[in-house]
């Protein structure tokens, strides 16, 4: 990749940023097709957002990616919001348009791109159960009903998280069909005999001796296992492949939501095999 004076700035602003694995897989993709544009990490700290907000303006940079601790934040700073994002109260894209920022958020979208093109799943009709009533189970919960799922069970360490998703998903939503499981019942049997996809969207599996948080016996009986962790292989994951049960973990929801951050920025369809194979060459030796 050659910086020359006309190169276009994006990146991510994240606090800390040093884990982001988006450089790697954006940068490939703009070099395979030719475009003038480099991916850059910005180390932003909260008391700085709005000044880095302006940046993208004095710059002129293309727009950039939001990721911890500022997706809601950022909100204040932007000029518009796209429907998603407006429902969501979160933002992990920002398009610079002739000075005037849009806000995007492209994780639900991207976990479902990923289910469908990578999984070969079909979520329509099907019932879902979630562990985890976070940013991501708010998004994924999201692109999901809007692919016609028949329902959503949420599981979540804290009763309230999962209540206030569960509210959400009624009232902005207009999604009925979704019970909380209390998080000591989850691995109740009579739960499980309905169960089609378990999608873990917790943190619980990025470090090495994370508790398993489905009983084996339960996962034995799903149709797909989806782990949005991405670090590592989970516990989870190893015990989807040792039933044979289809499985994807994050890496592949990374992927599809900075394909569509890269569709907004650039016009152009995202080379996803091309970032898959730059993500897997750069992780291979810790994943
Ligand atoms: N693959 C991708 O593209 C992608 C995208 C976004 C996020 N992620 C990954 O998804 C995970 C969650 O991200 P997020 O943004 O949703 O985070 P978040 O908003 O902070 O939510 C974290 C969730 O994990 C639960 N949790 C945390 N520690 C737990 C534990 N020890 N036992 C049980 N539950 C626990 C929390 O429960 P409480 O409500 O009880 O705190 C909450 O439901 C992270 O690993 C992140 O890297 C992946």
């Amino acid at each position: 990749m050659k910086i020359k004076g006309t190169t276009k700035i994006t990146g991510v602003f994240g606090y800390p940023v040093t884990h982001t694995l988006s450089p790697i897989f954006q940068n490939s993709a703009f070099e395979y097709l030719g475009i003038d544009f480099v991916y850059l990490p910005f180390e932003v700290k909260p008391e700085n957002l709005k000044t880095a907000v302006e940046a993208i303006k004095v710059f002129n940079w293309i727009g950039v990616n939001v990721t911890i601790p500022h997706k809601k934040e950022i909100i204040k700073y932007i000029d518009e919001l796209d429907e998603t994002s407006k429902i969501l109260e979160v933002v992990n894209t920002i398009h610079n348009l002739d000075g005037k920022l849009k806000g995007y958020t492209t994780d639900g979208d991207g976990f479902i791109r990923s289910l469908i093109e990578d999984g070969k799943f079909d979520p329509e009709n099907k019932n879902i159960f979630i562990i985890g009533a976070g940013g991501s189970a708010y998004a994924i919960c999201g692109s999901l009903i809007s692919k016609k799922v028949n329902s959503i069970f949420i599981t979540n360490r804290t009763f309230e998280n999962a209540v206030k998703l569960k509210e959400h998903i009624q009232r902005k939503l207009n999604f009925q069909k979704v019970e909380i499981i209390e998080f000591e019942k989850r691995n109740e049997k009579k739960i499980w005999e309905s169960i089609d996809i378990l999608i873990n969207t917790t943190s619980v599996g990025m470090k090495e001796g994370d508790t398993l948080l489905i009983d084996k016996k339960n996962i034995e009986k799903v149709k797909f296992v989806y782990d949005i962790v991405y670090n590592r292989k989970t516990e989870l994951l190893k015990i989807a492949e040792n039933l044979k049960i289809p499985h994807l973990d994050g890496l592949s929801m990374l992927v599809y939501q900075g394909a569509i951050s890269f569709e907004i920025w650039t016009g152009k369809k995202a080379p996803v095999d091309i970032m898959k194979k730059s993500l897997q060459e750069f992780s291979k030796f810790k994943y």
